[in-house]
């Protein structure tokens, strides 16, 4: 296998965890690289559901090494509670599991400021997770943050905290009228967790560098999708990292040139949480129907997700801005009821066609779609276990996607276990 970065090419949940967890058979090592607690990673084994929000879903195959790069946000809270829930059911974690010592941690500040400002926002909220992320992001680059490290230091931590506080607490009491936060039971809480976490702190950057000189294969497993990148997104209205292919270097540590491909997962239709433009959102009964069918509610804070068309426009910077090298269309099953689908091949703005997502917001929350219907296939796909088996119509659709966002397929899903996955060659 080559080393493989893996993205999300729409707006997050894609399904990229089932793609993780299949090619996951063939990688030694997996990483994740950005984001934080807000991903949240639904997989299936046999009759077992596991969610995760932090380890890689590659934990469960015991002979994996997992890392939690430096471009992670770190709550620490919420790893022990995974790795807790995963030794509770044998899956053991240590010496598989290593964590980035310069990655960022999510203190409480973050969470508390993370809800009052979309509480401070109403309507124009962004409409995130709540899990402190943006804050935290805003910490790291304001070089105010606090790093895993730090957790090992109790002097430092200690010093660092209440310098922090000073700051932030006239920011709760003064502009937000909020309770301020008390230093000491913070360090004790941090410190405890550090003691905790201890022994999987590790100079991540070097153990990748030992794993590729030694011919091991590299899987880097990406949160949210392009359309959420800070950067490259429909800004404001995205997450607060680098979500797109070329942040798994610097959120690992790995140089560019050890990589050699990037698969993007694209749901077969299209799907959003949280607020900000969405132009082939059905509003409809439709919607609702795509909803139930794909199981679409948010693995994190249970969200209903906002459902609609596949956007070729939105796939095809994906393709651009990742260096999509190879497709992975998840949850074509879930439009085998429909008799005919449709497609975004482009958007009109004031009458003319655009080349690209506008990025200047009120453009883009009034594009026209401009769509394409597809006969649909009305069969069941969930048991296709390669592409033959698949009905002529979901393979002209499959193929017409493709053609339209300037991609090949490399696989295909029809469910959500294993062995529901179509690999082209
Ligand atoms: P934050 O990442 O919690 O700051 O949220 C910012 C935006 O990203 C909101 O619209 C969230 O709904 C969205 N978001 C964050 N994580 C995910 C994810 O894993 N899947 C889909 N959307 C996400």
């Amino acid at each position: 296998m080559k080393n493989t970065i893996v993205v999300g090419s729409q707006w997050g949940d894609e399904g990229k965890a089932k793609v993780i967890d299949v090619l996951a058979e063939h990688a030694d090592v997996v990483i994740r690289f950005q984001g934080g607690a807000n991903a949240g990673h639904t997989v299936v084994v046999g009759d077992q559901e596991f969610v995760f929000h932090l380890i890689p879903s590659a934990i469960m195959r015991p002979t994996k090494t997992c890392v939690i790069g430096n471009g992670v946000v770190l709550d620490p809270a919420q790893l022990l509670h995974e790795i807790e829930e995963l030794e509770g059911r044998g899956f053991d974690v240590r010496g598989r599991l290593w964590l980035a010592e310069n990655m960022q941690i999510v203190m409480p500040w973050h969470v508390q400021l993370d809800k009052l400002k979309e509480k401070a926002a109403g309507k124009n909220a962004i409409g995130t997770t709540g899990r402190g992320i943006g804050p935290a992001y805003v910490d790291k680059v304001a070089r105010s943050g606090i790093r895993l490290i730090d957790l090992l230091d109790p002097e430092g931590l200690r010093f660092k905290v209440e310098s922090i506080l000073e700051e932030k607490n006239i920011l709760f009491t003064k502009v937000y009228e909020a309770e301020a936060l008390q230093a000491a039971p913070i360090v004790a809480q941090y410190l405890e967790y550090g003691r905790k976490l201890a022994p999987l702190v590790a100079n991540a950057a070097l153990l990748l560098e030992k794993a590729i000189k030694t011919g091991k294969h590299l899987l880097f497993e990406g949160a949210q999708g392009t359309i959420l990148d800070v950067d490259h997104g429909t800004y404001p209205y995205v997450t607060s990292s680098n979500t797109i292919a070329g942040s798994a270097c610097c959120g690992s540590g790995v140089g560019p040139t050890a990589i050699q491909s990037v698969i993007g997962v694209v749901k077969a239709y299209t799907t959003r949480v949280g607020n900000g433009p969405f132009p082939t959102e059905l509003d409809s009964e439709l919607g609702e129907s795509l909803r139930k069918w794909g199981g679409e509610y948010g693995a994190t804070t249970g969200r209903a997700r906002r459902c609609g068309w596949f956007d070729a426009m939105v796939v095809r910077k994906a393709v651009r801005v990742n260096g999509i090298t190879g497709l992975a269309i998840t949850k074509v099953d879930v439009l085998d009821q429909l008799p005919e689908i449709q497609v975004c091949v482009g958007y009109k703005s004031e009458g003319k066609v655009l080349e690209d997502l506008p990025m200047q917001m009120r453009e883009f929350e009034n594009v026209e779609p401009v769509y394409e219907t597809l006969p649909g296939w009305m069969s069941d796909t969930s048991k296709a276990v390669s592409w033959a088996d698949l009905p002529e119509n979901a393979k002209k659709y499959l193929e017409r996607l493709a053609e339209l966002v300037g991609a090949p397929i490399a696989m295909v899903s029809v469910g959500p276990r294993r062995d529901q996955a179509i690999f082209l060659p």
